[in-house]
C-alpha cells in the first residue's frame, strides 16, 4: 500500500493516532497525504518526512487517488463522503473511527488482538471497510478476551465508569473547570483547619447546583457528581452506549448468529480519559480464580492481571495509573456469592488509545504486512 489519506488528524482521537504513528515509525512505510475540511493549501504536519500541502477532504477526485483513507473526522463526515466515494468506484481501504458504518454488513469492527481471524477472513473475502469499535466495548474485550476465546462466557453485565474524554475535548475542559469552581468556592474554608466540614459541604453543594456552575457541555454537573446516562435513549430503555456492548462485541467476535448477552448501565464519572468497568460474569462452568487469571493473562500482550489485594489494586487498577498508556489491567477477580460460576472483575483502559486510535493504527499496519 502506498498513498494513505488522513482526515480528522487534528482532533483528539486523530492527534493520539498521529502521536502513536510517530512513536512506532509507521509513516516510514506509507506515503501520507493529509486532508482538511477547512484549510486546504496550508502546510501539512511534521511527520518526519516531507508531505504535500493539505488537500480538500470533500474532493472526491483527490480522495479517489488514495489506496487507503483513515478518518477520525466523525460520523457527519463519513455520512457525507463515504457513499459518494464508493459510488464513484473507489476500491480503497476505508479505516474509520466513527460509529456510522460499524454495524454495516460490509464493514468489520477492528480489534486485532481479539479478532485477527475475523479481519484476515474479511480481507480474504475482499472487505474494504474497517471501523474502530466503541471504546468501552474494545476495552472490555481487551480485558476479558481470553474468556471469550475459550468459550467460557455465558453472559456479562458491565457497569461502566466512563471518562470525560469519551464525550469530547470540550467536555474534558469543562470537567476541569467544574472541579476548579468547586475548589474555589470553599478555598478560604479549606485553608482553615478549624472550619466545619458540613459548612464546606453545604457550600460545595450550592456551587454544584447553582446556575453559574459550568455545565454547557455535559448539561449537568459531573465534577463532584456523576451522570448515569450516556448518549440517546432507545425503545428498549437502554442508552445507545449500553446497546452497543452486545451488538458490537458479538460482531467483533464473529458470534452474531448466537450472541453472548452483554448488557449493563453506562455511567459518566469525573475521570479524564480512562474508562473503567465493573463486570459481573456468568461463566459456562465452575473454574478456579487461578485458572481465570491465567486465561486472561495469556490472551494478549497488554492485559495485566492484578491480584485481588487492596494495596496493589489501589496502585495499579485506577485511571490515574493507566491514563496515557496501552496497559489494560484487570483485577478484583473473585467468585460472587451467587454461585461458583458467577465472577466479578474490574478493568481500566485508556479510551483514546485501545478505545479509539490504536486499533485503527494497527489495521493500517496489517494492510502493509
Ligand atoms: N461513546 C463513548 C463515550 C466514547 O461517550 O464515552 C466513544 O466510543
Amino acid at each position: 500500500m502506498n498513498q494513505v489519506g488522513f482526515v480528522g488528524w487534528r482532533g483528539m482521537v486523530g492527534s493520539v493516532l498521529m502521536q502513536r504513528m510517530r512513536e512506532e515509525n509507521d509513516f516510514a512505510a506509507i506515503e501520507p497525504v493529509f486532508f482538511t475540511t477547512s484549510q486546504a493549501g496550508q502546510p501539512g504536519p511534521d511527520v518526519g518526512k516531507p508531505v504535500t500541502p493539505l488537500k480538500d477532504a470533500f474532493d472526491i477526485d483527490t480522495l479517489k487517488t488514495m489506496d487507503a483513507i483513515v478518518t477520525c473526522q466523525g460520523g457527519d463526515y463519513t455520512k457525507a463522503v463515504y457513499s459518494k466515494l464508493r459510488d464513484a468506484g473507489w476500491q480503497g481501504y476505508w479505516i474509520d473511527a466513527a460509529s456510522s458504518l460499524r454495524m454495516d454488513d460490509d464493514a468489520i469492527i477492528v480489534l486485532d488482538p481479539v479478532n485477527r481471524n475475523v479481519i484476515d477472513q474479511g480481507l480474504a473475502n475482499g472487505v474494504k471497510t474497517f471501523v474502530g469499535g466503541n471504546c468501552t466495548v474494545s476495552l472490555l474485550l481487551m480485558a476479558v478476551g481470553g474468556l471469550f476465546e475459550k468459550d467460557l462466557v455465558e453472559w456479562i453485565t458491565p457497569h461502566t465508569y466512563q471518562a470525560a474524554s469519551g464525550a469530547g475535548a470540550r467536555n474534558m475542559r469543562e470537567l476541569i473547570s467544574q472541579m476548579g469552581t468547586v475548589r474555589d468556592s470553599v478555598a478560604d474554608l479549606l485553608d482553615d483547619p478549624a472550619s466545619a466540614i458540613l459548612e464546606i459541604d453545604q457550600k460545595v453543594a450550592q456551587t454544584i447546583r447553582s446556575d453559574e456552575f459550568p455545565t454547557e457541555q455535559f448539561g449537568a454537573p459531573l465534577g463532584g457528581s456523576l451522570l448515569p446516562w450516556i448518549d440517546t435513549k432507545l425503545d428498549s430503555g437502554q442508552s445507545r452506549e449500553e446497546w452497543k456492548a452486545q451488538v458490537e462485541a458479538n460482531k467483533i467476535l464473529g458470534t452474531e448468529a448466537a450472541p453472548t448477552p452483554i448488557d449493563g448501565l453506562c455511567v459518566r464519572v469525573g475521570a479524564m480519559r480512562c474508562h473503567s468497568q465493573a463486570l459481573t460474569m456468568k461463566l459456562k462452568k465452575d473454574i478456579s480464580v487461578g485458572e481465570i487469571e491465567s486465561i486472561l493473562a495469556a490472551h494478549n500482550d497488554w492485559v495485566k492481571v492484578i491480584p485481588n489485594d487492596k494495596e496493589i489494586t489501589m496502585q495499579e487498577l485506577t485511571p490515574a495509573k493507566v491514563t496515557g498508556t496501552l496497559s489494560i489491567p484487570v483485577g478484583r477477580i473473585r467468585k460472587l456469592t451467587m454461585g461458583p460460576e458467577y465472577v466479578s472483575a474490574f478493568t481500566v483502559g485508556d479510551q483514546l488509545l485501545w478505545g479509539a486510535a490504536e486499533p485503527l493504527r494497527r489495521m493500517l499496519t496489517i494492510l502493509n504486512e
